[in-house]
């Protein structure tokens, strides 16, 4: 009902206020906060992003909200408690640094806690409850949703710490979808708000392979997509503290069309030189060329194919007729 979604709410706002207040104002958070600050971050984007500290203590927040008078059962629903064996309430988060996750109006919603440290699992999320629906959000929509219709682009990365490192750079028409695959509805939601989606996963092997994902769909969608992949496996948060903001900003305009990195990931792993590979990648290319819905790009990469490899244009146009418009 209505009002226990409301209820929900307004014990995230609680807890949110809380754990932001431990991180900033205590002794407790400190080393939380000497940490955040290490990683490059200042006071302002720790405020902005009213990230907190919840206390390593099994029942801080339990005992908050009891005193405020909410509903443990109804907490525990919310995700923000667990019920242990002796029937006792306790904490789902502890020791770990808060980010608080918004819905699109802002209302607080989830949470997502970090472990402090190389502590497993590095990060333990809200889980699916009436208010907390992973699959319809994005980490910061609610702030960048604004800047995205403007520019009518948004900036998609994995991760928490990619989003506030890249609005630290001054970078704010971006969101995560925290590290899962890109749901229909999410795609669905970009699309509505961006006629562009510039994609910069982690540079790694997992996230580029995410990223080849997450175009297929919202070019399905009729997005433009771009794509930036950073150097030697690093992500965008890792990026900026190595190389700054200006070169991040420099990566994301030089964001490449989506064919020609799908391209570059054909040919990695391949020797060009050696005729079955040679081959293969002229086919995977080929393959890959007969999804686009524009005759004159299909044309344009042709040609390079044609070019690179001395082929003629009418044998690679009747192998491309061999793939009918493959949906990807
Ligand atoms: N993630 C998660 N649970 C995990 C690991 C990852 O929910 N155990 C999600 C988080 O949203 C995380 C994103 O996946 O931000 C990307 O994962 P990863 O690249 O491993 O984390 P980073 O964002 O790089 O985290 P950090 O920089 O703090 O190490
Ligand atoms: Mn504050
Ligand atoms: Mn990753
Ligand atoms: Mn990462
Ligand atoms: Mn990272």
């Amino acid at each position: 009902p209505a009002s226990e979604a409301k209820a929900m709410m307004e014990a995230h706002a609680l807890l949110k206020r809380f754990y932001h207040h431990l991180l900033v104002h205590t002794k407790e958070g400190q080393a939380a906060l000497d940490a955040l600050q290490a990683r490059g971050w200042t006071m302002d984007t720790i405020e902005r992003f009213e990230i907190g500290y919840a206390p390593d203590v099994p029942d801080a927040a339990a005992k908050l909200l009891e005193s405020r008078a909410f509903s443990l059962v109804l907490m525990e629903k919310a995700g923000l408690l667990l019920k242990r064996e002796d029937g006792r309430y306790v904490d789902r988060f502890r020791n770990r640094v808060m980010f608080p996750i918004h819905d699109h109006r802002g209302a607080t919603v989830g949470f997502s806690g970090r472990s402090l440290g190389e502590g497993q699992p590095k990060y333990i999320n809200s889980p699916e409850t009436p208010i907390f629906r992973k699959g319809t959000l994005f980490y910061f929509f609610h702030e960048a949703r604004v800047p995205i219709r403007k520019r009518q682009e948004a900036l998609l990365v994995e991760g928490f710490a990619d989003v506030i490192s890249a609005v630290q750079a001054g970078v704010d028409y971006v969101v995560a979808a925290m590290g899962t695959s890109l749901t229909e509805e999410q795609a669905r939601l970009l699309r509505r708000h961006a006629e562009t989606v510039t994609i910069c996963y982690d540079g790694d092997r997992a996230g580029m392979d995410a990223a080849w994902r997450a175009a297929e769909q919202l070019s399905a969608l009729g997005c433009q997509i771009k794509v930036a992949s950073l150097p030697d496996g690093l992500d965008p948060d890792e990026y900026i503290r190595v190389y700054g903001a200006d070169r991040f900003v420099g990566e994301i305009a030089a964001a490449r069309p989506l064919m020609a990195f799908k391209l570059e990931r054909l040919r990695h792993g391949k020797n060009l030189q050696e005729e079955g590979d040679r081959l293969r990648y002229i086919e995977e290319a080929l393959r890959e060329i007969s999804k686009l819905s524009s005759p004159v790009e299909k044309d344009y990469y042709v040609r390079q194919l044609a070019e690179e490899f001395s082929l003629s244009l009418s044998a690679l146009y009747e192998q491309l007729s061999h793939h009918k418009r493959e949906q990807p």
